[in-house]
């Protein structure tokens, strides 16, 4: 006899109270009109009608769901719109960008490979590919991706299996040309991997321009809100089954309710992307203006190195700009000391700005010749702008500029207050001698 308002059959053998209370609580509701959002699939287990069934779908044999680790129907929707988004055949979701760049490294990469890699690049993937990569005999060259010669060189020198790159990418927000890199990893016998953080695929698409692989931390802006953490990996059907076999086998699994607000944040994406765009630009292009200020990097500004680049690959600028103060370390802490509107914290790609100066901050273990190895001079602060309103965030800018620049005086002749040169965390980067010298900084 069916139940229609459980949806199962109901249960007519006497039974006792705690299978009945058991059975009742998993009763399933019967839903004739599609609700309008994914529900979030709050379970890890799911039931097939009898063994035959349960292991063909465990095996993928046929499609369905088994076992959280596996797939989730949340999860599962999340990484088929992102994939779509991205203009890719499939897509994966994982608990944080970090779980997914491991995966898609890890899915291409054995014992011996070696990888030419973005010489800017967020910090933990750096030290993902030189320690945990390394330690397992994978080698890793650090190029300046933005000259392409360097690039080839760093190709044609040994044999490679993956060419990775970030579409903007810390500390001056550099912008690589996915097409050009793309063509030449595919002649050199390489994958192209690309982290799109920092753009998302509103701002561009890497797959469609040739990458096979495309890593994102959905934690940033396409989720958008600072409250949730995950992230995904895109590219052709049967490079991202792979990638799911590796995440079965290694458990990164993205929680179905991180999915849900993951993909809340993709109905606004667009919306965001040129608010954050417009405002970044408009900040960008007052602070060039301002008296203190040496250089502002912003992608949407003609005096970007790689303005020409962006324009093809970037549909706008982003959120993220960079600029720095002529005062040194003092007059960047004095900076977002004085800040009252933007966060003091880590990430990036929120509603509220965040005003990051990492020699105060995550790189203050290094001084000024170690910053500059890492390509970050002593008054270079990173801002991810948020969707606040123009004019409250160029007020409250122009307050911090005004101490900073008393400060940047004040400390003026006497700075190299930095105790050491070596990074906190020891790690030994496993480069080889064409390498660009960069410390781990802090893994934030
Ligand atoms: C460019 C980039 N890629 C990857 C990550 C890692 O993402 P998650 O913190 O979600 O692991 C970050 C984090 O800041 C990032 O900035």
């Amino acid at each position: 006899m069916a139940d229609h308002e459980t949806g199962r059959r109901a249960d007519v053998t006497p039974r006792g109270f705690a299978t009945r209370a058991i059975r009742a609580a998993h009763r399933l509701p019967v839903v004739d009109q599609p609700p309008t959002s994914v529900p979030i699939y709050q379970t890890v287990t799911f039931t097939s009608a009898d063994a035959e069934e349960l292991g063909a779908v465990a095996n993928r044999e046929i499609p369905g769901y088994a076992y959280g680790r596996l797939d989730n129907p949340t999860v599962v929707a999340f990484a088929a719109a992102v994939a779509e988004l991205e203009g890719a055949e499939a897509g994966f979701g994982f608990a944080s960008g970090m779980g997914a760049i491991h995966a898609a490294l890890g899915t291409l990469l054995s014992a011996g490979d070696r990888v030419v890699a973005t010489a800017v690049s967020y910090g933990t993937t750096r030290a993902t590919l030189t320690g945990v990569f390394g330690r397992l005999g994978v080698t890793t060259t650090f190029v300046d991706v933005t000259d392409l010669g360097a690039v080839e060189a760093a190709l044609a020198a040994a044999p490679t299996r993956v060419l990775y790159a970030e579409t903007i990418a810390n500390p001056t927000i550099v912008v690589a040309d996915h097409v050009a890199l793309a063509d030449l990893a595919h002649r050199h016998g390489a994958s192209y991997v690309v982290d799109n953080t920092f753009a998302s695929p509103y701002l561009c698409r890497p797959v469609e321009l040739g990458a096979d692989l495309v890593v994102e931390s959905a934690t940033k802006f396409l989720s958008g809100h600072s409250d949730v953490m995950a992230g995904i990996v895109a590219g052709s059907t049967s490079l991202v089954g792979r990638v799911r076999d590796f995440q079965v086998d290694t458990g990164a699994s993205l929680d179905p309710h991180a999915a849900f607000l993951a993909m809340r944040g993709l109905s606004t994406l667009a919306l965001r992307m040129e608010r954050h765009s417009a405002t970044a630009v408009d900040l960008a292009t007052w602070l060039e203006a301002q008296p203190g200020i040496n250089r502002v990097w912003h992608p949407a500004l003609p005096s970007h190195p790689q303005h020409a680049v962006a324009s093809r690959v970037l549909r706008r600028g982003g959120g993220m700009l960079a600029f720095e103060l002529d005062g040194g370390r003092d007059a960047g802490r004095a900076f977002i000391d004085t800040l009252t509107i933007p966060e003091r914290t880590a990430s990036l790609g929120s509603v509220f700005t965040i005003v990051a100066h990492p020699p105060s901050t995550t790189h203050r273990q290094l001084d000024d010749t170690a910053l500059a190895a890492a390509g970050i001079t002593a008054g270079l602060l990173r801002c991810s702008v948020g969707l606040e309103d123009l004019e409250d965030l160029i007020a409250d800018f122009d307050n911090a500029l005004a101490v900073a620049r008393a400060a940047g005086e004040g400390a003026a002749g006497g700075r190299a207050t930095s105790p050491s040169a070596e990074p906190s965390n020891g790690r030994t980067p496993a480069t080889d001698e064409t390498s660009i010298a960069q410390p781990d900084p802090t893994p934030v």
